[in-house]
């Protein structure tokens, strides 16, 4: 699940998505914003039809059942427990077991939420992309999996190729069970590893060692699942150096052809939230976070991946294709509880808890609520959610289609505000063919009022690593030109 706010982005949203970087090296962010000239907000241009609108072709499924909760973790979850029937640490599978019924009951109301999604586009897509995320998703028994897999398909269209992927935690899967899983189309596993020492997990709060790690690669690669991923979490408590580079070896060697790395987010009212300060012993320093950070980029590019989101990684042809939606900032559906969607230009947030989940899904089966939020789209929103998303991939933002959907003066404005990180080198400027353009002549072009400078810078991104590291003051320096 993404997570909301310019700081955080993750897997998938409840909100927006997490972002992996903190606030380094303030020094940086004391850079004056410089003022948009009113007229460049006032020349920006309606036309965002293509950016937004029209059916969603992806569908986020929120199953929040864990056996524990995390000590970092803030997402939407309901814990079960070590001893339901659905989460015994050994055995973890047996065809015919009773099911857990909060997990029955949780995913029928799953199922009328879905089916009382009543959309009237014009047309009417397959989905091309679902993703289960949590929670524990790989807890949910397959025929339950069925179950919405056939609800999305009959309410929606699901395209036979779609990409279908599920988080599982080591420990809840065995062979048969994933083998089921791939049965009824999951065909990507995001595998919730963390890290490779014992004491680490534990501290965390982990229901796995490093042993059930190695058990689930094994199940994974036993099933010839090519499209896994392993999520890994850096800057944990009394996390050295040497730990995570063994962490970071260690996946390199299991050979999973997508890594996503994110940095330890406090989130407050969570344990380590009520043990810990950020930066602040057992929590490494900022500058020791970077380093982390730079760690995982010149290793795991070392290793052949390429680094293609602030917090991902992948080999060739296994980029996630539903989290490409969330950064092209395209449209998507969400259910389950707490999760958004978007659809129309707009964000809409189900309950966390579940009362009030309940209540939604029957209200929106009677006509008292809707599923996609109401109101106008704000604009200064959609640039926003624009900016913080394109800046986090490799990519870049696209200054041509931006500049067309907010004008050319915004554009501009935006790229004296980056001037200064374009000659320490922070941000890289792209033609068309993606060739550098230089500093001489991208200051000429910036001072030139004549001249539209879309017309020949087409991307700005950041440089990995050093701007992806300051992705939140970089990103927050072009909000205040769109967003003053
Ligand atoms: C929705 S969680 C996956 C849950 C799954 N049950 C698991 O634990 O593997 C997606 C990923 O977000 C990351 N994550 C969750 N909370 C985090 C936090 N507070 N800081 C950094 N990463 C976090 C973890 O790497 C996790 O695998």
């Amino acid at each position: 699940m993404l997570k909301t706010t310019i700081s955080p982005i993750f897997s998938s949203f409840t909100g927006k998505p997490k972002c992996s970087s903190k606030l380094f090296f303030r020094a940086f962010s004391k850079v004056v914003l410089q003022d948009t000239p009113p007229s460049a907000r006032r020349n920006a241009s309606t036309n965002l039809t293509t950016l937004h609108k029209g059916p969603p072709t992806s569908a986020y499924v929120h199953l929040p059942f864990c056996r524990k909760r995390c000590h970092y973790c803030d997402f939407p979850i309901l814990a079960l427990g070590m001893s339901s029937s659905s989460a015994r640490p050994s055995n973890v599978y047996e065809e015919g077991k009773e099911d857990d019924p909060r997990i029955t009951n949780y995913v029928n109301l799953l199922v009328r939420e879905i089916k009382a999604t009543r959309t009237d586009f014009d047309t009417n897509p397959n989905l091309e992309t679902v993703f289960f995320g949590g929670g524990t998703p790989s807890l949910v028994p397959p025929k339950l999996v069925s179950l919405i897999l056939e609800t999305l398909s009959l309410n929606f269209g699901l395209s036979p190729d779609a990409e279908i992927s599920m988080e599982m935690d080591p420990g809840t899967f065995d062979g048969q069970k994933l083998k089921d899983l791939m049965k009824l189309g999951v065909n990507r596993v995001s595998l919730g590893v963390q890290a490779f020492q014992d004491e680490l997990l534990k501290a965390c709060g982990r229901a796995h060692g490093v042993s059930q790690v190695y058990e689930a690669i094994e199940f994974v690669k036993e099933c010839g699942v090519e499209n896994w991923s392993m999520d890994l979490i850096s800057s944990l408590p009394h996390q050295t150096l040497e730990m995570w580079e063994e962490s970071l070896r260690l996946a390199i060697e299991s050979q999973p052809n997508h890594v996503s790395v994110y940095d330890l987010q406090v989130e407050q009212g969570t344990k380590f939230g009520n043990l810990y300060t950020p930066g602040q012993s057992p929590l490494p320093s900022e500058t020791q976070s970077a380093e982390f950070y730079k760690t995982a980029s010149s290793m795991l590019r070392g290793a052949g991946y390429e680094h293609y989101e602030v917090s991902s990684y992948s080999r060739d042809g296994f980029k996630c294709k539903h989290n490409l939606i969330y950064w092209k900032n395209k449209p998507f559906y969400a259910f389950g509880l707490g999760s958004a969607s978007y659809v129309g230009g707009l964000r809409f947030s189900r309950p966390r808890r579940l009362k009030e989940y309940t209540n939604y899904v029957a209200d929106l089966e009677n006509g008292a609520a809707n599923w996609c939020g109401n109101g106008d789209v704000d604009l200064k929103d959609v640039a926003t959610d624009i900016l913080m998303l394109s800046f986090r991939t490799s990519k870049g933002l696209e200054l041509k289609e931006f500049g067309e959907a907010f004008g050319s003066e915004v554009v501009k404005s935006i790229c004296k505000v980056y001037e200064p990180y374009v000659e320490s080198g922070h941000i890289v400027c792209l033609d068309d063919m993606r060739s550098e353009v230089m500093i001489d002549e991208f200051k000429t072009l910036v001072a030139n009022d004549e001249v539209k400078i879309e017309d020949h810078v087409r991307y700005l991104r950041l440089k990995d690593p050093d701007g992806f590291l300051l992705s939140n003051e970089l990103i927050s320096l072009s909000f205040g030109v769109v967003a003053p």
